[in-house]
């Protein structure tokens, strides 16, 4: 199967097969050529969680984290991952005990599980070499990986409401609305943003995602200037994917726990120089 830049594969865990998903190209990136990686992303690992009803037969909230990293670790060859993204609802009071033994690198985000000042900064301390901007602690960053530029986007403040926010008292420092439109101009071809919170895809008043007035401003921006990919999670749903202009958005399931017995699980990412190709690895299901 060939593939123009920009078009997007999806595999199911199951590997029922390939569909090409109709991902509009940005006709105005460069061709450079880059060395492809994989790298996976997680989503609500809620570390210190009691176990929920119909999904106490697969262990702890550490132990089903630690499931992910299993099977990371069980990858070979071309699809060992460089890294993971941890999208936050990490809870890193817990996360600290268990890194040494985590050999894949992390870049986290923070959830509105950390938002007070406490966690925000145990959380700046476990990744001490993210959580920078301009040399000073932040609590958004970026990097940029093999050529492409991976943004790690806060959107989660006041104090831990499930309504998310781009300015805080609890986000620092201020500037980050000015910042993210400065990464999106930054001279990658490729770009990936991840945070916890989602935006509002038709930008309404909706608890769980992204206020109305900050989704309707990123939603614009990104139809302007969007990053190639953007990966959430917040919602414990099934992982879903839609289009905002050309940008590829994941929801995703959590590695944790899931509303409507969805299974858990994670996500692998496959970047080339033709394609961004997706697939979920199951990592538990309910009984
Ligand atoms: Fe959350």
């Amino acid at each position: 199967m060939s593939m123009g830049r920009r078009q997007f594969i999806t595999q199911t865990a199951a590997g029922a097969g390939l569909s090409l998903l109709a991902g509009a190209p940005r006709a105005s990136a460069a061709e450079t050529p880059m060395e492809p990686f994989v790298f996976c992303v997680v989503a609500d690992p809620h570390l210190s969680e009691a176990a929920k009803p119909g999904i106490r037969h697969c262990g702890t909230a550490v132990d089903k984290f630690l499931r992910c990293v299993q099977a990371m670790d069980a990858f070979e060859g071309e699809d060992k991952p460089d890294f993971m993204l941890l999208a936050g609802d990490i809870h890193p009071w817990i996360l600290k005990d268990h890194l040494e033994a985590i050999r894949i690198p992390i870049h986290a985000t923070a959830g509105n599980h950390e938002t007070t000042p406490a966690k925000r900064k145990e959380l700046r301390d476990l990744f001490p070499s993210d959580f920078q901007r301009d040399g000073q602690e932040s609590d958004y960053y970026s990097f940029v990986h093999k050529g492409v530029r991976f943004i790690s986007m806060c959107d989660a403040g006041l104090g831990g409401e499930h309504v998310g926010q781009l300015c805080s008292e609890n986000i620092r420092p201020s500037g980050q609305c000015e910042w993210i439109e400065s990464q999106f101009a930054e001279t990658e071809d490729r770009k990936i943003l991840f945070a916890h919170i989602p935006p509002e895809r038709n930008g309404g008043d909706r608890n769980m995602y992204l206020s109305r007035n900050d989704s309707r401003w990123f939603n614009n921006l990104v139809g302007e200037s969007g990053p190639d990919a953007m990966f959430f999670g917040h919602l414990h749903l099934a992982t879903e994917e839609y289009a905002l202009g050309g940008t590829r958005c994941f929801n995703l399931r959590s590695c944790c726990w899931n509303f409507g017995n969805a299974p858990l699980g994670f996500m692998v990412v496959r970047v080339t120089n033709e394609a961004i190709e997706t697939r979920e690895v199951e990592t538990g299901v309910y009984q």
